[in-house]
C-alpha cells in the first residue's frame, strides 16, 4: 500500500511502525491526505493477519501532530462544503471518530470485546513532541502511550479557543482516563499539560528519554498481543466517578456548569457543549458517546460564531504574523541589534520584548539612571519568570546581558533598527531623530512609537523620510499582543517590511494602519470609554455598565479600563483636542465628569490610588461608592440589554467608521486590532465579523435607531448604508 502523508514499515514480528510525515510541511496536521491514508491503514490493520500490532509516531522534529488543519474545518463542515446536508456533515465529522474507534478495536464489535470473546491488536503511541487536538486524540485512541521526557512537550485539546470541541473522541477518552474533572479542565480551558502531568493524570503510561519512545512503544506492543481499552472491558468505571447516579459526578456537573457560565457569560457554546459531551457521554456506551460528540461538533462547526473565531483568531492572525501585508520582493531584515530611545514605561517594555526576541538592545535615555531603571524592568520580569520555573536562569541572564543601558549616541552606530519612545513632544522627538541619524547607518529604519503625533509630520525631521515609520505598541508591552504599523506618506517598502519583520521577531500580531490621529485602536477606544462615562453622568448604575460589558464578553469593564489608562490622560487628551480643533470642537458630554473626577476629586485612576474604583491594599478592587454623591443615580435604569447595546454599538460604529475611512484597509485587520488591541469580545471574531453575522442592514438599522435615541455619534457610516442597500458583506465568503 502506498501512502502520501505517512510511512508504514512492518518488522519481522509483524508490528507496523506508522510514521506520520506530511510532505512539504513543517508540522503534521490532520488534512485530507492524512485522513485518507489513515483510513486505508486502519482497514488494512484490522483485516491483515500479517500485522500483529502497531506503533504510531511522527517523522517531524517539530512534534507529533498538531490537530486538524483549521483551514479545512473553517470551510464549513469537514471537507464536504457548507451546502452539505446535516447527515452528510455528521458523517464527515464522524470520520475521525470512526477511524480512531476502528484503530482501538481492530474493527471488533464492542460486545465481543466486553465479553472477552475477541481482542484488539495492540497499538502504542510513541510521542516525540507536541500532540494537540486531533493529535492528542489519536494518541488517546492507542492502547499504550509513551512520551518523550521533555517538559516543553505540550499535550492538550485547545479546540475551545476557536469555538470548537475536541471532535475525535477527546471528550470521551479523556474523562475515561483522567476523570471528569481533569478532562473538563483540559477541554474547556484548552490549556496543554506537560508529559509528567499527563502521566499523573493517567493519560500517558511512560515518560522516557527522547530517543527511546519508539523502542519502548514497540516493546509494549510485543509483550501485549491482546489489547482492549479499559472502557471496552466489562465493569469499566470512570476514575473519580461518572454517570447520572454517582453523587461525585452529579456534584461535579452542578459546579462545573455554574462555573462555566460565570466564566463565559453564555457567550461560548463550545464550553457548554463540551460539558454536555462529558455528561451525556458518561451515561451511554462508548460507541454512542462518540456519536453524541460528533453531533455537538457539527453544531459548532456549522455555526457562524465558530467560523468567525477560526477565521480571525487562527487563520487571519497567523496570516498577519506571517507577513500578509509585507511588501513582496523585499529581502528579510536581519535585526541583530536594535536601538531603543527612551527607557520610560514603553521603552523599557520594548527593550524587554526585543531582547526576548533574540536581538541585542541599546537602551538609550537622557540620563544613565533612567536608562538603568529601564533595564531594571527587564530584570524584574526575568527574575519573576526564573523564580516561577518558566525560564532557565542562564537563558534569563543571557537575555539581560543583551540589553545595554546608555546615554551615549555612539553606542547606536551599528544598530539595524531604531525604535523611538521618548516623551510625546515633537521638539524632543525632532532632536532625538537628528542626533540618532547622525550616527546610525545610512539604510537603518527609524520607527517611532508615538501614540498621537502623525508619522508624516515626524518624518519631516528626518533626513530619510522613506526610512521612517510608526511602530505603535500597547501598554504593558510585554503583555499586549497587538502592534500597529503606520507607514507615513513617504515611508518606503523597506521600512514597512522591516517593521513587519521586527514584529515577527518579537512574536506579536501586526496590523498596518493609516497615519491619522489615534491610528485605529485609539480612535475606537475613546468613544467606547466615553459612552460608559456618559452613562455614569446620566445616572446609570456603574455596576450595570460594567456588568453589561462583561456580559458582552469584554474582559474588563469600560470604567475599570478607564481607571487603568487613567482619567487624567482622558482629560489631557480632551483638552488638547479642544485646543487643536478650536471652534470645531464638539463637546462629548463627559467634560464635566472628567473635570470633577480629576481636578476636583483627584480621582485620576488606578495608578493614582483610585478612580471609578477603589483599590484597597491587599483587597479586591470595588466600585467607588462616593460616585453617586456627584452623579446621582437616575430613577429609571436601562435594562441590561439596553446597556449592552450602547456599549457594543459605541465600538461597532467607531470601528466601522475606521474601516469606511480606510484607516484599516480590510475587515481582517479591523477584527484583529479590536480583539488583540482593546479586548473586543473574542467570541464575535471581531466587530466586522459581528456586523457581517447579524447582517450589514441590521447593523445599520440598529445604529440608526440608537442615533435617534442617544445622539448622532451612533449614526452608521455612509459606506455601510450603501453596503446595506447593495446587500454587500464585509468578508467575501461571509
Ligand atoms: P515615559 O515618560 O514613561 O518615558 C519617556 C522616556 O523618554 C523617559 O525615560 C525620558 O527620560 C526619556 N526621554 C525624554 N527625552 C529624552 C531625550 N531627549 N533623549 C533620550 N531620552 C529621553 O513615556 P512613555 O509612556 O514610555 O511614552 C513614550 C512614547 O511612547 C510616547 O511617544 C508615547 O506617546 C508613546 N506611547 C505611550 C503609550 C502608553 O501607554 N504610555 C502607548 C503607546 C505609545
Amino acid at each position: 500500500m502506498t501512502y502520501k502523508a505517512m510511512k508504514v514499515e512492518i518488522d519481522s514480528d509483524g508490528i507496523a511502525l506508522v510514521t506520520i510525515d506530511l510532505p512539504g510541511q513543517s508540522m503534521n496536521v490532520w488534512n485530507a491526505d492524512l485522513m485518507a491514508d489513515f483510513a486505508a491503514f486502519v482497514e488494512d490493520f484490522a483485516k491483515n493477519d500479517k500485522i500483529t500490532g502497531a506503533v504510531i509516531t511522527s517523522g517531524k522534529p517539530s512534534g507529533f501532530l498538531a490537530g486538524a488543519d483549521l483551514r479545512m474545518l473553517g470551510s464549513g463542515a469537514v471537507g464536504v462544503g457548507k451546502d452539505a446536508s446535516p447527515k452528510q456533515q455528521f458523517e464527515a465529522a464522524f470520520n475521525l471518530n470512526r477511524m480512531l474507534r476502528m484503530l482501538e478495536t481492530s474493527g471488533k464489535p464492542a460486545k465481543a470485546l466486553e465479553k472477552g470473546e475477541a481482542y484488539a491488536k495492540p497499538v502504542a503511541a510513541a510521542v516525540n513532541g507536541l500532540a494537540l487536538g486531533g493529535g492528542l486524540e489519536l494518541v488517546l485512541a492507542c492502547h499504550y502511550r509513551v512520551v518523550a521526557d521533555n517538559p516543553k512537550i505540550q499535550l492538550g485539546v485547545p479546540e475551545v479557543q476557536v469555538g470548537l470541541l475536541p471532535g475525535g473522541g477527546g471528550t470521551q477518552r479523556l474523562p475515561r482516563l483522567a476523570g471528569l474533572q481533569n478532562a473538563a479542565m483540559m477541554a474547556t480551558q484548552g490549556k496543554p499539560i506537560d508529559p509528567k502531568t499527563a502521566l499523573g493524570y493517567g493519560i500517558v503510561q511512560e515518560v522516557v528519554p527522547a530517543g527511546e519512545v519508539v523502542a519502548k512503544a514497540k516493546a509494549w506492543v510485543k509483550a501485549n498481543p491482546k489489547a482492549v481499552q479499559p472502557w471496552d472491558k466489562k465493569g469499566f468505571k470512570f476514575p473519580g466517578g461518572g454517570g447520572a447516579m454517582d453523587p461525585r459526578s452529579v456534584q461535579f456537573f452542578m459546579a462545573a456548569n455554574a462555573m462555566a457560565q460565570r466564566e463565559t457569560n453564555h457567550n461560548y457554546p463550545a464550553v457548554q457543549y463540551i460539558l454536555s459531551c462529558l455528561y451525556e457521554g458518561s451515561i451511554v456506551p462508548f460507541d454512542t458517546a462518540i456519536r453524541i460528540e460528533s453531533k455537538y461538533f457539527v453544531k459548532l462547526l456549522t455555526s457562524p460564531q465558530t467560523r468567525n473565531m477560526i477565521r480571525t483568531l487562527f487563520i487571519n492572525k497567523q496570516a498577519a504574523e506571517k507577513g500578509e501585508q509585507r511588501p513582496k520582493g523585499v529581502e528579510k531584515a536581519v535585526l541583530k541589534k536594535v536601538g531603543v530611545l527612551g527607557a520610560g514605561m514603553m521603552g523599557a517594555g520594548i527593550a524587554y520584548v526585543t531582547a526576548k526576541g533574540g536581538a541585542e538592545v541599546v537602551l538609550l535615555d537622557r540620563d544613565q539612571a533612567y536608562a538603568e531603571k529601564g533595564k531594571g524592568y527587564s530584570v524584574g520580569l526575568v527574575e519573576k519568570a526564573v523564580s516561577r520555573g518558566k525560564l532557565a536562569k542562564d537563558k534569563g541572564d543571557e537575555m539581560l546581558a543583551r540589553i545595554t543601558p546608555t546615554t551615549d549616541y555612539n553606542a547606536l552606530k551599528d544598530v539595524d533598527l531604531i525604535i523611538e519612545a521618548v516623551f510625546e513632544d515633537p521638539d524632543v522627538k525632532a532632536d532625538v531623530i537628528k542626533k540618532t541619524e547622525a550616527v546610525i547607518g545610512k539604510d537603518v529604519i527609524f520607527a517611532s512609537n508615538t501614540s498621537t503625533l502623525p508619522i508624516t509630520g515626524l518624518a519631516k525631521h528626518s533626513e530619510r523620510p522613506e526610512q521612517f515609520i510608526g511602530i505603535h505598541f500597547f501598554s504593558p508591552v510585554d503583555k499586549m499582543p497587538l502592534v500597529e504599523i503606520i507607514p507615513g506618506a513617504r515611508s518606503g517598502d523597506k521600512a514597512l517590511a522591516t517593521a513587519l519583520d521586527y514584529v515577527a521577531m518579537i512574536k506579536k500580531t501586526p496590523i498596518v494602519v493609516k497615519d491619522t490621529r489615534g491610528f485605529y485602536t485609539n480612535r475606537v477606544v475613546p468613544p467606547y470609554l466615553n459612552e460608559a462615562m456618559l452613562m455614569v453622568a446620566e445616572g446609570i448604575k456603574p455596576a450595570l455598565i460594567e456588568n453589561a460589558a462583561k456580559l458582552l464578553g469584554m474582559p474588563v469593564g469600560p470604567l475599570a479600563l478607564t481607571d487603568e489608562t487613567s482619567l487624567e490622560l482622558g482629560l489631557r487628551i480632551m483638552n488638547s483636542t479642544k485646543k487643536e480643533l478650536g471652534a470645531d470642537y464638539k463637546p462629548s458630554g463627559v467634560e464635566d465628569l472628567l473635570e470633577t473626577m480629576v481636578t476636583k476629586l483627584g480621582r485620576k485612576g488606578r495608578k493614582s490610588g483610585g478612580g471609578f474604583y477603589e483599590y484597597p491594599e491587599g483587597g479586591k478592587k470595588h466600585l467607588w461608592q462616593g460616585l453617586s454623591d456627584y452623579f446621582p443615580l437616575a430613577k429609571d435604569q436601562p435594562t441590561a440589554d439596553e446597556a449592552k447595546e450602547r456599549i457594543l454599538y459605541a465600538q461597532l460604529v467607531a470601528a466601522a467608521q475606521c474601516y469606511a475611512d480606510g484607516i484599516v484597509s480590510d475587515p481582517q485587520s479591523a477584527d484583529l486590532g479590536a480583539i488583540f488591541g482593546w479586548g473586543f469580545a473574542p467570541w464575535t471574531g471581531g466587530p466586522m465579523s459581528y456586523i457581517d453575522t447579524i447582517g450589514v442592514d441590521s447593523f445599520v438599522r440598529k445604529a440608526e435607531s440608537l442615533a435617534q435615541k442617544y445622539g448622532a455619534r451612533f449614526a452608521p457610516p455612509a459606506k455601510f448604508r450603501e453596503m446595506a442597500e447593495k446587500k454587500e458583506t464585509l468578508y467575501k465568503a461571509a
